[in-house]
């Protein structure tokens, strides 16, 4: 154990179970740890770096803003903010966006809205239920867990907020069978489940529960958090099936490195909330906003499909190889099922200078989407190898 980690172990919660390894600095897709040695990321801080590290315009914009206001209260206007919410509401034709700092304060927010928007049209606590898919993930506050379609996250911490119903993933006949209670005012779904493991919901399943909110004026809302910002080969990924939610909560990769969270309005709920009924001291921050500005307006058409060209090689290198026994995922976020115990895999990989994921029982890859060809290929290379062994 180096110092740094002796004394993480000291003062910091134990909440995480660190790999052994104290990452300094990174160039590109490449970090460098306190020996000097490098590795290459294909984890992007969880889907979070969006132009790796040392990207020049992120660091300008960053730096630029930083210097000249840092932060004002939402109390009053800031460009950045401004700009950023018009740059969103433009590429994706929603309407209204509030920010806060996280994934799960963007879906704290989704549901705030899915409830407001129903109490607003019939009273309150008519109809407050929000409909999630088992083994989604949708955040770690207490309302977030309960959004949370996994037992194993329903223990100790309660008692937890009321109002969610679990059904299983892809099962369009439940969906309504759930609606039946005529209790619901949203369902909030990930496209692609990516803590459950990279699960690909089909276009059926999301068209087939897209008209089921449609017909039954319950709130579409998606949670891309983690497939939002150019992950998936379109800057959100609802985009890939021509279907228009009512929400859209992002976060992780909006802001390429700083914390931010997005929870996008569409024209149905524009209005839905009113002054006083949410807030946060930090959301919109300018440099936060600046940040988030500089990694979405370089989200191009080019530069998404080669996001999309990008995963299309990463399953031309690993499809078929030895010890994989399959691939699902959309774009740059891929698990890979494997032969081998995945958290083994990622520690010998981390080993060998690559730097991974698990996602459940699967190999998780989730690299910087401005990854080099050249670091991609040594990466799936080694990642090649060591599935061989
Ligand atoms: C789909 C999804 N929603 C919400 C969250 C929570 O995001 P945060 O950790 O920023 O609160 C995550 C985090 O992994 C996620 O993947």
């Amino acid at each position: 154990m180096t110092l740094i980690q002796q004394q993480d172990a000291e003062y910091i919660a134990s909440t995480y179970s660190r790999f052994p390894v104290t990452f300094v600095s990174g160039e590109g897709a490449t970090l460098t740890d306190e020996s000097g040695s490098k590795y290459i990321d294909m984890g992007s801080g969880i889907a979070v770096n969006s132009f790796g590290y040392g990207d020049q315009e992120w660091v300008a914009a960053v730096a630029q803003q930083a210097a000249t206001l840092p932060h004002v209260s939402n109390l009053y206007y800031t460009t950045p903010q401004v700009k950023l919410a018009k740059e969103l509401c433009t590429r994706t034709g929603m309407k209204k966006v509030f920010f806060g700092n996280s994934g799960a304060e963007a879906n704290e927010c989704a549901i705030k809205v899915a409830r407001k928007y129903a109490a607003d049209k019939h009273g309150e606590n008519v109809k407050p239920v929000i409909i999630t898919l088992e083994n989604s993930f949708h955040g770690r506050t207490l309302a977030t867990l309960a959004a949370t379609g996994q037992d194993v996250f329903h223990h100790t911490f309660g008692p937890f907020p009321q109002g969610f119903r679990h059904v299983p993933a892809g099962d369009a006949a439940a969906l309504q069978t759930a609606l039946e209670a005529g209790d619901v005012c949203g369902l909030l779904i990930e496209t692609v489940q990516g803590e459950g493991g990279v699960n690909c919901l089909t276009p059926e399943y999301i068209k087939a529960a897209y008209d089921l909110c449609n017909q039954n004026d319950i709130l579409l809302m998606i949670d891309e958090v983690q497939t939002g910002n150019g992950r998936t080969g379109k800057l959100f990924s609802y985009q890939n099936f021509g279907i228009m939610p009512d929400v859209v909560t992002t976060a992780k990769g909006l802001a390429g490195g700083l914390p931010m969270g997005a929870c996008l309005m569409g024209v149905k709920v524009q209005d839905t909330m009113t002054p006083s009924s949410h807030g946060s001291t930090f959301g919109g921050n300018p440099v936060c906003a600046a940040a988030a500005l500089s990694v979405i307006t370089r989200m191009t058409d080019d530069f998404l499909l080669e996001v999309t060209q990008k995963g299309e090689y990463i399953l031309s290198q690993l499809g078929g190889a030895q010890g994989v026994l399959s691939i699902s995922g959309s774009g740059l976020m891929l698990g890979i099922e494997t032969t081998k115990n995945a958290g083994e895999l990622v520690r010998a990989l981390l080993h060998r200078g690559v730097v991974t994921l698990t996602a459940k029982n699967k190999l998780r890859l989730l690299p910087p989407l401005s990854i080099s060809w050249v670091e991609l290929e040594i990466a799936c290379n080694i990642i090649k190898e060591e599935l061989a062994k």
